[in-house]
């Protein structure tokens, strides 16, 4: 495993989308917080995000903050970051993962005003402003030995590029993401910030798959489903890379994937 680069102090990953009961959040925030960065955590839903600050923070060497949002809008996520730099003066941003969406899935024609707006608020709206934030903050900081200001990663999935029945809204979503982290790449390569696009293609094993699938045999099988913790790993490797060989796209899939 890639070891953290050289800072003054301990840097900060800000992870966004940690109550949303993906997991990814929170096993991001875990392997990150074991491995040398300051946690910071932003969601919509205060319990969960202070739960797996805690959790954290009960550890000897782990530092993390929980950070609520009302709503992933520019002005809120301006507030955050701003906040992030407050708790800790000194500490630099270097990994900002926006792990945040809203998924939905149904019949097109049943689809409402609030599923679309949730969808584009969520993953377009919050992703660019997001993204304004993490990217101004990298441009502060000195290209370190792995020759990178930052590395900033989306979570996203198959709908990012194909569309299928009961995915329009998310799709649409998702596609947005996918379109925006390619301009970013591109954009800021040049001042070596790395931009990554994760596509997580499948169920991941979580608390609340695991309630609705009720199926004791999907969750023990490592086959068929993701594992949070295996996702986080693919982060760290990320968002460590060396400069010569950057993954701008990223594609997980369980081993007996079939969609
Ligand atoms: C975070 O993950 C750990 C390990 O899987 C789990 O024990 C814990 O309950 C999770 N925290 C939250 C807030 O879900």
């Amino acid at each position: 495993m890639s070891v953290v680069p050289k800072y003054a102090q301990k840097p900060i990953i800000v992870i966004s989308g940690v109550g949303s009961g993906t997991g990814t959040g929170n096993a991001t925030a875990r392997e990150f917080g074991r491995n040398g960065y300051r946690v910071a955590l932003i969601a919509r839903h205060a319990g969960s995000l202070t739960a797996a600050a805690d959790e954290i923070n009960g550890w000897p060497e782990g530092e993390a903050a929980a950070f609520p949002i009302a709503e992933y809008n520019k002005a809120e996520i301006h507030r955050v970051f701003a906040e992030i730099k407050k708790t800790w003066p000194g500490s630099e941003i270097r990994v900002a993962v926006y792990n945040t969406g809203h998924r939905v899935a149904k019949p097109f024609l049943d689809l409402t005003q609030y599923d679309i707006d949730q969808s584009i608020q969520t993953n377009i709206y919050g992703g660019f402003a997001f993204a304004q934030e993490a990217i101004l903050s990298f441009r502060e900081y000195e290209i370190n030995e792995l020759g990178y200001r930052g590395a900033l990663i989306f979570t996203s999935a198959t709908s990012a590029w194909r569309g299928n029945p009961h995915f329009a809204a998310f799709a649409a979503g998702k596609h947005g993401v996918r379109a925006l982290s390619q301009s970013l790449n591109k954009e800021f390569g040049k001042q070596n910030i790395h931009v990554a696009h994760c596509i997580v293609d499948g169920t991941i094993k979580t608390k609340i798959t695991t309630r609705i699938f009720g199926n004791p045999e999907w969750e023990k099988n490592p086959d068929v489903r993701l594992d949070p913790v295996s996702i986080a790993k693919a982060y760290w490797y990320l968002a460590h890379q060396d400069r010569t060989a950057w993954t701008w796209e990223l594609d997980l899939r369980p081993a007996h994937e079939n969609w």
